[in-house]
């Protein structure tokens, strides 16, 4: 690829994407950045690998609240501002101003699952603190309808689909329509 080329790729904008626990946002980001050829970051990872602690830690020891704060921080300046897939923790766009400040940021997908599927997934492992409860299912039903209204207005929402590769070539077929819009293809 040209240096002209590769500035081009990285003048385009970010792809936020956002929803609930175990809606594949990480294993879809992945893919879909690979395919773009933009970079992937996840807001977990970055904000275990500044704070140099696991999430769980961060939740033991300082509360929800510090994490919020610490997600908010992350995309107000934590990361670059052009050329990314960034899979975001599934609260990180359910806290006041944030719908908005993502949209300010790029493109913003909100990809939505089923309690059931999402039951299914986050059952794989126990490192999410939120889940930590005696009936997680439940608890996915009760975050769900908290949190709808604010993954309604934190961008594009669309249903994952059990072939990732269809969710992935959805994100791409939007991406791709809005970089025409903008003319910066
Ligand atoms: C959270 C989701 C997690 C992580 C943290 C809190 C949430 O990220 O940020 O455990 O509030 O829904 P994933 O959505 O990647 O599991």
């Amino acid at each position: 690829m040209s240096a002209k080329s590769q500035g081009m790729v990285s003048q385009r904008p970010n792809i936020y994407l956002l929803g609930f626990m175990g809606t594949g946002k990480s294993s879809v980001g992945r893919r879909l950045a690979a395919k773009l050829k933009l970079k992937f970051l996840d807001s977990d990872r970055e904000i275990e690998r500044a704070e140099g602690v696991s999430i769980k830690e961060i939740f033991d020891t300082s509360g929800e609240d510090y994490f919020r704060n610490l997600e908010r921080k992350f995309i107000e300046n934590g990361h670059p501002e052009n050329g990314c897939v960034i899979a975001c923790g599934g609260g990180l766009c359910c806290r006041d101003g944030m719908p908005e400040l993502l949209k300010s940021k790029g493109v913003c997908i909100v990809i939505f699952s089923t309690p059931e599927e999402i039951f299914e997934r986050v059952s794989r492992n126990n490192k999410r603190p939120l889940m930590n409860v005696p009936n997680p299912f439940e608890r996915i039903k009760e975050l769900l309808a908290i949190r709808t209204p604010y993954y309604m207005r934190s961008g594009i929402a669309i249903a994952s689909d059990k072939n990732m590769r269809h969710t992935v070539e959805h994100i791409e077929r939007i991406y791709r329509s809005h970089l025409r819009r903008k003319q910066c293809k």
